[in-house]
């Protein structure tokens, strides 16, 4: 029998209007790679904000080295040597490469000094184990989106981890970084770590892990060797029907253009170049995607077509008519509606009703304003 790293039994957290985990059973063996895998809002994300001490369960027990653990915080999950690499990054940008690894754990020089010296020769000695270089001296904003994220690896090693836990890593890098990941932690893998891996894309799956668990509306739908089973099976588990991977698709009879982009430029929150002079049309009746690692400018694209955000220049036509820079009531007036990426932030009100969230956007006309009695 495999040595057991840890296990979760009978995991429960409901949250006011869902059961997140519902009596989730979940084991990871000592040296394995295993993908953790569900839809949006499976709750792999809160399976693993608990076994890192950020959510307490409702109900369910932990076992780390088959020893039974109450793990009240990310300092307990620390100690236990369990390490977490966030889906959105938590490094601090203006602090160098070094800093942000040792923060909280700095090497003492005497009483007082930080011993910089001994903390870059750890940084580039723990990232030479993996394959990489990286300078202990550049400043975290400097750097691109992969590198950061080696950061976020070496600061979980730098604190003792054993068990590396990763949320969707791959949802912010280029295939050539995806690659590169891959083997960083296949070189983990051969020096002992453990590693679960959040994804939701089934090569990933196949690529990189030993064992999959499928987890599916908060609850654990299937555990397989990633040997013994395919994307066919495990798309089917994820989404509990089974699934097409061909689809047939009917011609396109297109109408008039809708929606026309010019041109279009926009800064990003911290003023830099965003989005580039894109032009684009859709016409009626057809859905266009936009493909692209997140972070290259899609977010602020969306949100200059919905208003929320500046053009800087180029034009965007509704049906003729200039709407450059309308608005977002103005756009919605329009007809152009928006669900956002992040819908629980900037989607919902959460403590609104459902009445009152469904009426946001229209609460200013009538029947919902009867004007002033
Ligand atoms: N802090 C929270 N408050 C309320 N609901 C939450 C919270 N975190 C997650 N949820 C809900 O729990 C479910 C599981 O979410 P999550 O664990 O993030 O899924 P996944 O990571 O698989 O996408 C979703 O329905 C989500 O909306
Ligand atoms: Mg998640």
């Amino acid at each position: 029998m495999p040595e057991i790293a840890l296990e979760m039994k009978n995991i429960t957290k409901r949250f006011p209007l869902v059961v997140a985990n519902d009596h989730v059973d979940f084991k990871v063996y000592k040296g394995e790679i295993h993908a953790l895998v569900g839809e949006n809002g499976a709750g792999k994300s809160t399976l693993m904000s608990i076994l890192y001490g950020l959510y307490q369960a409702d109900s369910g027990e932990i076992f780390v080295h088959e020893k039974k653990v109450n793990i009240a915080n990310p300092n307990v999950a620390i100690d236990l040597k369990i390490g977490m690499v966030h889906q959105h990054f938590m490094l601090v940008p203006p602090l160098t490469v070094t800093e942000n690894i040792i923060l909280g754990m700095e090497p003492k020089k005497n009483s007082i000094l930080i011993d910089m010296e001994k903390a870059e020769k750890s940084v580039e000695e723990l990232s030479k184990s993996m394959g990489f270089k990286i300078d202990p001296k550049a400043k975290i904003e400097n750097i691109s989106v992969g590198i950061q994220q080696r950061v976020e690896i070496i600061k979980v090693l730098y604190r003792g981890a054993e068990i590396l836990v990763m949320d969707e890593p791959t949802a912010v890098l280029t295939p050539q970084e995806v690659e590169e990941l891959f083997g960083i932690l296949k070189s983990l893998k051969k020096q002992g770590k453990t590693i679960i891996f959040i994804t939701h894309k089934l090569n990933e799956v196949k690529a990189l892990s030993d064992r999959v668990t499928v987890m599916r509306r908060g609850k654990v739908v299937g555990v397989k060797y990633t040997k013994d089973t395919n994307q066919e099976e495990i798309a089917s588990m994820m989404v509990g029907r089974k699934v097409i991977f061909d689809i047939k698709k009917k011609p396109l009879n297109l109408g008039k253009t809708a929606l026309k982009v010019e041109k279009l430029k926009a800064l990003n929150n911290k003023g830099l170049p965003a989005v580039n002079g894109i032009s684009f049309e859709i016409k009626e009746g057809e859905i266009l995607g936009f493909a692209g690692v997140e972070g290259n400018g899609q977010t602020e694209l969306v949100e200059v077509i919905t208003g929320l955000r500046r053009a800087s220049d180029g034009k965007i036509f509704l049906y003729d008519r200039d709407v450059t820079n309308y608005s977002p009531r103005n756009i919605r007036e329009e007809k152009i509606a928006h669900i956002p990426e992040d819908r629980r932030q900037r989607g919902i009100i959460s403590d609104y009703t459902v009445a009152e969230n469904l009426i946001f956007g229209s609460h200013y006309r009538p029947p919902f304003n009867k004007g002033l009695a």
